[in-house]
């Protein structure tokens, strides 16, 4: 007999670490449409927070995932296994870099290959090993990764913090110039930060960092977990701006769904590395890179980034007039298809409530930040929706307020 929602849910209670809280139980999608186990349909603006950016299930990447698990699954890195190369030659190439991968499973994982990419590179070059990050920045939840990321909530209860981190104001170069010491090795950064709040980051900073780390000597690094793929109408994010980072994580939307995170370096680093100077069991299987490379070609063949840039101009440009209706949104930003709507604090969570009563499903992110992440396919007619939807919760909320 099926369980009912009921007995999963005490499943969940039962048997899961309570570290997240949900409300509806997710069966089936298609596209930017999930259905829930009683067969509700919602239209999904959270893309599971920027994965499923060509949608779920896209034709091409389940394809390849069904023949791929048909041919091979897994081998170790301790072989070639086809993709692999092909992937990262893919990313070396689009992403500009021209530059060396390594394939891990998360972003997390990603993000550490990064700080381990600059403590290598630090203890050549006089012994640095200190990252400087950002506030409001968020890294991924593993040790590394934690104290990599500004937020104190979720470190709480894991003290001692790794060592080697400090933190200073967003978009403020000055601040990162001061913070600057003897051990400081690299500077991470987001060119958007996503969690944080929608927060992106502006030409001046960016290209700013760039000139500091070369004259500083210090490694400049991009978390491009949540920004890149696409997600802003650019295969990664700083290519927007004219200029190159050392090095570069991705995971998320790499593989559409399928686990998967990476980072790149530029080549003259490359010999920083050499076997078994780092590694992961999963890292680059051929079935994630089946999955990744067909992500890429539908990237190219169905013109995704090309309809980033036109949906998110009508996007912003509906959100700007609701935003001269309603007193409640203090600011729209965001790049691309990475959007923040500011409602404060007070009124987010009705907000989301209001949107997922009427079937959308919405993220938040920072203090009062709705956050929209709708796949990179979406159609006007979408969009459209979604800011239906949106109104009436907003004057729902005004209304409340
Ligand atoms: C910018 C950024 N970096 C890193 C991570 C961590 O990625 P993961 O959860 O795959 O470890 C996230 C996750 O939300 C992220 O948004």
């Amino acid at each position: 007999m099926k369980e009912t929602f009921k007995d999963l849910v005490h499943y969940d209670r039962e048997y899961v670490l309570p570290t997240y809280s949900r409300e509806i139980l997710l069966e089936r999608g298609q596209g930017s449409r999930l259905w829930d186990i009683y067969g509700n349909e919602y239209l999904d603006f959270t893309t599971g927070i920027s994965v499923c950016n060509l949608g779920h299930c896209h034709p091409g990447v389940t394809a390849a995932i069904r023949e791929q698990a048909g041919k091979l699954v897994h081998v170790s890195n301790l072989f070639y296994n086809e993709h692999q190369p092909r992937l990262a030659k893919v990313i070396a190439e689009r992403s500009g870099l021209n530059g060396k991968v390594f394939f891990g499973n998360s972003g997390a994982e990603a993000n550490e290959g990064l700080i381990k990419f600059a403590r290598r590179w630090g203890h050549q070059n006089g012994g640095k090993y200190s990252i400087i990050c950002c506030n409001h920045c968020f890294h991924g939840r593993t040790l590394a990764t934690l104290a990599a990321t500004a937020k104190l909530k979720y470190r709480e209860g894991y003290a001692p913090d790794m060592a080697g981190f400090t933190f200073v104001e967003f978009n403020n170069l000055s601040a990162v110039e001061a913070a600057i010491t003897a051990e400081t090795a690299a500077v991470l950064v987001e060119v958007v930060q996503g969690e944080g709040g929608v927060n992106p980051a502006t030409a001046d900073f960016l290209l700013g960092l760039r000139q500091l780390c070369d004259e500083r000597k210090l490694l400049l690094l991009l978390d491009e977990v949540q920004c890149g793929m696409g997600r802003t109408g650019k295969y990664f994010s700083f290519q927007h701006y004219d200029f190159l980072p050392d090095g570069f994580s991705m995971a998320k939307a790499l593989g559409n769904g399928f686990p998967m995170g990476a980072f790149c370096i530029q080549a003259q680093y490359g010999s920083l590395f050499s076997s078994g100077s780092h590694g992961s069991t999963f890292g680059g299987t051929p079935l994630a890179c089946a999955a990744a490379l067909a992500v890429f070609a539908a990237l190219e063949e169905e013109q995704i980034l090309e309809n980033v840039q036109v949906q998110s101009k009508y996007f912003f440009q509906r959100l700007r007039a609701l935003q001269q209706r309603f007193p409640l949104i203090k600011d729209v930003r965001g790049l691309g298809l990475l959007v923040g709507v500011e409602v404060g604090t007070e009124a987010i969570a009705g907000l989301q409530k209001a949107c997922l009563q009427r079937r959308l499903l919405t993220l938040s992110a920072g203090e009062g930040v709705l956050r929209l992440l709708p796949p990179l396919n979406v159609t006007q007619a979408e969009i459209d929706r979604a800011c239906a939807i949106l109104q009436s919760a907003l004057e729902d909320c005004s209304k409340a307020s």
